[in-house]
């Protein structure tokens, strides 16, 4: 009997704690003798330090260490060198922490790391992206595990013959993941076991790298993650300022908090690499397409392969006879790249959408009927049918809401006053993934019920729509449920993550509740308390894979200034056929946040690398320009009723991160649709605008 909590909006469960400010982070939470850490950024992109003085920090009032490569307690030289710090006399890129002053406040803190003197013999250095790099390499495979290259049919000769081709570059720069909340961990040591409060997107990770680095049983630590200021994609794996962390709590003997700055987010925590995509696409006179090519370059670090996934998002996106895609990936000294929102299948949309864009121009077609025109019911990738595809339906919709129909498609044919308006349309997809997970329910004498699972809520409403289900799995009231999660010491879950949190999570929850509801029917009385677990590996392990994606469309309005350039957005609507909404409060939130930032790379974020110093120049929130209100006058988010029941047993798809997918590409459509003028390397600045048209 479902109560009926599934599907209905609620706000989330720990609201009032977290805009009360009683909701603990991280480092907010009371220790006795509590004391504070400080990294120290390396100073030179490539080199070797040569000498350490710590004199003056150690004399600063307070200071009470300094680690470095010469005194950090040892660590195992695990599978990440990444996370192998203050191991080794070597800076493999600028901004990567190779000391640690720990003192009896932050202030001191501070200023000892400003007074930390480090040596280095500095090496030459290549720290820029470049389709003719002659580092270029083809990794084994792309995140997370997906084939480097694909090709079907024969594209050149495909494209050779097709009447109407489409050859262009597109570019995007560096981008920085800046949650609220930075990279933080309070770490302690109790008789050898390790305690941290840490923000992360998957405690259960965090503590299979802790005790692989620390050489302790799995058991020896515990990692509680309870309320996350944000992560994106930048959390998803154990990094520095936790190891940091531990590594000066053990070194000091005292409990140590250590959150990373705004500044220090600009690096080692990981950043969406640059990339050049040279996409091809060839159609017959009807727009239908006979040949697509997606050529991507990206790069990474010299101590760890991340291959983003760019081109995977066109495997599966159109169908076409003559298909090909390859990655291509360069090491150069920088830190390494990593996860944020919809890794690959965000900059890989940008390209593909927008030179479907370009493709409907160059065939007199319009860009809505030419996607549904080149819609695929079966994956052209695996061959197989997909669980369901509803791209149609949301471009459709959302034409219908957005007032798409009777669109004039000659570019600056709309002006009002020194205004040029223009509209702008693409298509977003995101694969529907779960993982094995564990969960525990317990039915109580007084009529509760305790759910546990070590799922982590990143600021999505997890907790809340994981309570939602269990209510209904439960059935009963949601207000005679109570959720536990965020603790290594709750059964096993999968991380935050590609937007598979909720589809795995409640897999074990459904279960679990199912598992304690057979208890309870067959007898077991809960005069005691009564439990129940439920692990999903078996099932979800064994599950046939037809193909699933959540499938979107972004609809966008801009008006671009005449004679400055700048550029706002009048309307930003989104569609989106996600499968079953827990929540329509939180749902609402992830998709508009991830257009928002889908509008943010379109417009403002980027990267700016300084050559000669191998770092970005701008990395802080006042230099790093993201979004704000005055860009955009109404977000609109909608979504279809669409069941899919052969998903996982919530019938949900994730919603974290096809919001951003297809939005740049919506927006650099619409700029060109108002001026003529296609900015094909991101972000559509004024002065780029400006510079090309001569709009003025
Ligand atoms: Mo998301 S980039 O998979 O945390």
């Amino acid at each position: 009997m479902s109560t009926g909590a599934v599907g209905r909006a609620h706000p989330r469960l720990e609201g009032r704690e977290k805009v009360t400010g009683t909701a603990r982070y991280a480092v907010e939470y009371p220790v006795d003798g509590v004391t504070y850490g400080w990294a120290v950024p390396a100073a030179v992109v490539r080199g070797r330090i040569t000498r350490v003085d710590t004199d003056e920090a150690l004399a600063s009032p307070g200071v009470l260490a300094v680690l470095h490569h010469g005194n950090a307690p040892r660590l195992a030289q695990g599978p990440e060198r990444e996370l192998w710090l203050l191991q080794e006399p070597a800076a493999h890129y600028r901004g990567q922490f190779v000391a640690v002053v720990v003192a009896t406040s932050l202030e001191a803190a501070r200023e000892g790391a400003r007074l930390v003197r480090i040596d280095y013999d500095a090496g030459p250095h290549s720290t820029v992206l470049a389709a003719d790099h002659p580092g270029l390499y083809k990794p084994e495979h792309v995140n997370p595990s997906y084939p480097t290259d694909t090709a079907e049919g024969d594209f050149d000769a495909g494209y050779a013959a097709a009447p109407v081709r489409v050859d262009v570059t597109y570019r995007t720069p560096a981008y920085h993941n800046n949650p609220m909340e930075p990279h933080a961990t309070t770490a302690q040591w109790h008789d050898g076991r390790l305690v941290v409060h840490d923000s992360n997107q998957g405690p259960v990770a965090v503590q299979a790298t802790l005790a692989e680095l620390f050489e302790l049983p799995q058991e020896s630590v515990r990692v509680i993650t309870e309320h996350v200021g944000g992560g994106f994609g930048s959390k998803g794996y154990t990094k520095a300022a936790v190891v940091l962390a531990a590594l000066a709590a053990r070194h000091v003997d005292r409990p140590v908090k250590l959150a990373l700055t705004r500044q220090q987010l600009f690096g080692p925590i990981g950043y969406r690499t640059p990339t050049i995509q040279r996409v091809r696409l060839a159609a017959d006179a009807h727009g239908r397409l006979t040949a697509i090519c997606h050529d991507a370059i990206s790069q990474t670090s010299t101590i760890r392969e991340f291959a983003e996934q760019t081109a995977v998002y066109t495997r599966s996106m159109y169908a076409a006879p003559h298909r090909r895609t390859t990655h291509r990936l360069v090491r150069l000294d920088v830190p390494t790249p990593f996860w944020m929102r919809a890794p690959g299948e965000c900059p890989g949309a940008y390209a593909l959408e927008s030179a479907m864009d370009e493709l409907a121009i160059a065939v007199g077609v319009d860009p809505v009927e030419l996607r549904i025109r080149n819609d695929a019911q079966v994956d052209p990738d695996q061959g197989e049918p997909f669980t369901s595809r509803n791209l149609v339906a949301c471009l459709r919709e959302g034409a219908q809401r957005f007032g798409w129909t009777g669109r004039d498609p000659t570019p600056r044919a709309r002006r009002d006053g020194r205004w040029l308006i223009g509209t702008g349309v693409a298509g977003s997809s995101y694969p529907a993934r779960a993982r094995p997970s564990s969960a525990a329910a317990t039915a109580r004498p007084d009529g509760t019920f305790l759910v546990r699972i070590d799922a982590t809520d990143i600021g999505t409403g997890a907790r809340t729509a994981l309570w939602q289900v269990a209510a209904d799995a439960l059935g009963v009231p949601p207000e005679r449920v109570e959720i536990r999660i965020g603790d290594s010491d709750l059964p096993v879950a999968p991380l935050a993550g590609g937007s598979m949190g909720t589809a795995s999570w409640s897999w074990a929850v459904i279960r679990a509740c199912e598992a304690l509801r057979g208890k309870l029917r067959e007898g077991a009385s809960p005069d005691t308390e009564v439990s129940a677990e439920a692990d999903t590996t078996d099932e979800v392990g064994g599950q046939p894979t037809r193909p699933r994606y959540a499938y979107g469309a972004q609809f966008v309005e801009v008006r671009v200034d005449a004679d400055t350039g700048e550029v706002r957005v009048n309307r930003l609507l989104g569609v989106f056929a996600a499968g079953r909404v827990v929540n329509p409060t939180t749902a609402r939130s992830q998709l508009i946040g991830g257009m928002t930032m889908g509008l943010s790379m379109a417009l403002h974020e980027e990267g700016l690398l300084d050559e000669r110093y191998g770092d970005w120049v701008n990395h802080d929130l006042a230099t790093y320009h993201i979004t704000g209100c005055a860009d955009v006058e109404a977000v609109e988010a909608y979504w279809l009723d669409e069941r899919d029941d052969e998903l996982n047993p919530a019938g949900v798809k994730g919603i974290g991160e096809i919001g951003i997918v297809g939005t740049a590409a919506a927006v650099a459509s619409a700029v060109h649709h108002a001026t003529g003028v296609r900015i094909r390397d991101l972000p559509i600045r004024l002065d780029k605008l400006i510079g090309v048209s001569g709009l003025a």
